[in-house]
């Protein structure tokens, strides 16, 4: 049986009793004009069927997995490709393909026996579109999915692993090819060439490569601006293999060597990520490695004179925000923002193996602050991905450097 029935199968098993459920997949989005976005199968459709077109329905239950899809057409197929067709749906598992034109009179009449209807939160409006005058009890699927995605399988982290060894190798291609009067774009450049060098044929999200006061934007990416001798470049990128994330943040000196005061707010987050990444311990909550950034980060400050009081109060009052604003970490998979991090009751879910999350400490001095001028502009995040085993850890990025000697040596070469 393969990943997909499997998952299915376990699926099935944990809802209730004469239950359905109907997964929708993914949208053309329109770009401009007649040009479309790049085509991405929504996450949660991708992981239960690998039916990888648009337009795709399914209907799952104990006994049967069908699949409504768009019909074979030579025309359409001259311009824009191969289309499937119901009649190869078995080949992902499909007892029975159904043309998605026949939908909205078919379906009803399938699922009208259940009394439950499973469906994604995020589709339910499409769902009651397409049935309107059901009378099953509409339930959401979206914690039992996320918990199986959660946890990943060997097959998983082997993609996963080569998505970090990728990007890992195009942050080590940036290093090396980055110098004072280049562009962020051209930057970026060298990321996008490497990702598809290795067969990685998507970003996981939009790169951010930020240079100087850029640095401080945490989610720029205009990228357009020039990198200046003297200035950090900040660089967010990772790249999708197979659907799957990684998310890697470095952030180093334009013309190769670190000054005094970009190396001392370094040197905090670096502590930062180190003791966080050791806060990643099965059965630990989350909290406790974002606490452990917190209190890394705001006694560094404390040290440099940047922030002022005792650890506590800076703690409490939460003067450190000035400063770090965002959480130590997200959970990484199909998403980048994975889903699996909250309960039902919205609180953290505790670190379990097969689990892989992001350590992301990161010190952000915009020139609005009140501090002197030699600190202002410098924008630092070091983000890693890391595997939660049943030993400890496995970080999965630590191909790229992240010592301050180990970069300025790469940088040199
Ligand atoms: N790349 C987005 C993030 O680090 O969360
Ligand atoms: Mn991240
Ligand atoms: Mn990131």
């Amino acid at each position: 049986m393969d990943i997909f029935s499997k998952r299915r199968q376990f699926l099935s098993e944990l809802l209730e009793e004469n239950s359905v459920a109907i997964l929708f997949g993914s949208e053309e989005i329109i770009r401009n004009g007649d040009v479309n976005y790049p085509f991405r199968q929504n996450s949660n459709f991708s992981y239960l069927t690998n039916f990888p077109e648009s337009e795709s329905i399914a209907v799952l239950d104990e006994k049967n997995f069908i699949i409504f899809c768009k019909e074979k057409n030579k025309l359409k197929e001259q311009w824009d490709g191969e289309i499937l067709g119901p009649e190869n749906t078995e080949k992902y598992g499909a007892t029975r393909g159904i043309s998605i034109s026949e939908c909205r009179d078919i379906l009803p009449e399938l699922v009208k026996d259940f009394a439950n209807i499973y469906c994604f939160e995020s589709s339910i409006k499409k769902l009651k579109k397409l049935l309107p005058n059901t009378e099953s009890i509409i339930k959401p699927l979206d914690f039992e999915v996320s918990k199986m995605r959660a946890i990943k399988s060997e097959e998983e982290l082997k993609i996963i692993k080569e998505a970090c060894r990728i990007s890992s190798l195009a942050h080590i291609r940036a290093m090396k090819s980055v110098k004072p009067g280049m562009y962020e774009y051209q930057l970026e450049a060298e990321y996008i060439h490497e990702f598809m060098s290795h067969g990685a044929r998507a970003c996981a999200y939009p790169s951010i490569v930020g240079g100087g006061k850029n640095s401080c934007v945490l989610h720029y990416n205009d990228n357009k601006d020039v990198l200046n001798d003297g200035d950090l470049v900040l660089v967010d990128a990772g790249c999708e293999l197979n659907h799957y994330a990684s998310d890697i943040t470095r952030t180093f000196p334009v013309n190769g060597k670190f000054s005094k005061e970009q190396r001392e707010i370094y040197e905090i987050v670096l502590e930062a990520s180190k003791k966080s990444i050791e806060a990643v311990i099965s059965g630990s909550n989350p909290l406790k490695a974002h606490e452990t950034s917190v209190k890394i980060i705001s006694q560094g400050l404390l040290d440099l004179k940047l922030l002022e009081g005792d650890l506590n109060e800076v703690i409490e009052t939460n003067k450190y925000f000035d400063f770090y604003m965002h959480r130590v970490g997200h959970y990484l998979g199909l998403d980048v923002h994975d889903v699996g991090g909250k309960n039902e009751k919205g609180d953290w879910v505790d670190y379990s193996p097969g689990m892989i999350t992001t350590i992301e400490p990161g010190i952000y001095i915009n020139e609005n602050l009140n501090v002197p001028n030699q600190y202002k502009n410098i924008g630092i995040r070091i983000e890693d991905n890391v595997l939660v085993t049943d030993k400890g850890f496995e970080v999965l990025t630590d191909l790229v450097p992240k010592e301050i000697k180990d970069i300025e040596v790469l940088m040199s070469t």
